[in-house]
């Protein structure tokens, strides 16, 4: 008998990790990746087990197709305005359509009180699979080193300069490749049902610390520019980020240069078996984004 694991957000980072990682998993398992576009879903395709559907969260045709006969939902939505309106979406249609796992893409610091808007979105998300009755597992994870290759990249090729507004916070930075292993041991393994696993990388280092690693990995210099938070803001606005976008972001970099983001856990190491990936294995893998 087998068993068919929607990934929603299957093209971004958490979600492209998560279905290449089913994809080799041994046991009658069928991957349906849910993506955004069909055209960025190409490569996903080809790999063993994986077939792709077309999901838009605010098209309920398209959710009606994408949950018939799943069994288990690895649930990511983007950090939008209305991700909350678009989880619930999801969550609906799961019950509707009898399934059985959600495995839900949090973030750290979800249930802290009174928090911040990025955390008590998750939290209601959160509440929500709670009260739907479907079983779940929520990884809260910390910051993604994969945000140096998403965000800072460019900025790092160019300049060799990674500008945030974060001080000498320390940040337990994870890999996104950590996330999705125990997103797919809690799919297919044991006893994660009603588990919530905060997750973090090895250690947590500052900014400065990740511009000496990745300068030693790529050869090249790199510096860590402290922005004040009016700079911060007025860059965010030229790049066209909204007001909420930048809002969310600055109450996150408090909540780093307040010392709350430097907490380190096993759970990566309790959950798979694996060690996390160091930063300077992550700098060591990505090098080709920085150079
Ligand atoms: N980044 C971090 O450091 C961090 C830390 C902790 C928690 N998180 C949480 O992680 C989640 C984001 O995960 P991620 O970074 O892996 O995602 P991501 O890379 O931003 O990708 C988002 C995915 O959602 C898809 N998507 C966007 N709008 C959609 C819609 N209307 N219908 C269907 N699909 C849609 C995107 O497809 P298209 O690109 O084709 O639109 C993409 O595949 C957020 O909830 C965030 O709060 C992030």
């Amino acid at each position: 008998m087998h068993t068919t694991i929607l990934v929603t957000g299957a093209t971004g980072t958490v979600g492209c990790e998560v279905v290449k990682q089913l994809s080799v998993q041994d046991g009658d398992i069928r991957v349906r990746a849910g993506v955004h576009s069909i055209i960025k879903g190409e490569n996903l395709k080809r790999l063993p087990g994986v077939e792709i559907v077309e999901m838009d969260f605010e098209d309920q045709e398209s959710l009606h197709a994408a949950f018939t006969h799943v069994d288990k939902v690895f649930l990511i939505t983007p950090f939008a305005k209305d991700q909350v309106h678009m989880a619930k979406t999801l969550v609906d249609e799961a019950k509707k359509k009898g399934v059985k796992h959600i495995v839900k893409l949090s973030a750290m610091g979800a249930d802290a009180e009174p928090g911040i808007q990025l955390g008590r979105w998750h939290r209601e998300i959160e509440k929500y699979i709670e009260d739907s009755g479907i079983s779940y597992t929520f990884l809260r994870p910390s910051s993604f080193m994969q945000n140096f290759v998403n965000y800072n990249a460019e900025s790092i090729k160019h300049d060799g300069k990674i500008y945030m507004p974060t001080g000498k916070a320390k940040i337990s930075y994870i890999d996104a490749r950590d996330i999705a292993a125990v997103g797919v041991e809690a799919l297919t393994g044991e006893g994660h049902e009603g588990q919530v696993y905060e997750l973090t990388g090895p250690e947590a280092i500052s900014n400065s610390e990740a511009a000496q690693i990745l300068s030693d990995v790529t050869g090249k210099q790199v510096e860590f520019v402290d922005v004040p938070e009016d700079a911060a803001r007025k860059s965010m606005a030229e790049h066209g980020t909204p007001d909420w976008m930048a809002d969310a972001m600055m109450e996150l970099y408090d909540v780093y240069k307040a010392g709350n983001s430097n907490q380190v856990f096993d759970s990566v190491q309790a959950v798979t078996d694996k060690k996390p990936h160091s930063f300077r294995q992550f700098a060591q893998d990505y090098k080709q984004c920085f150079v």
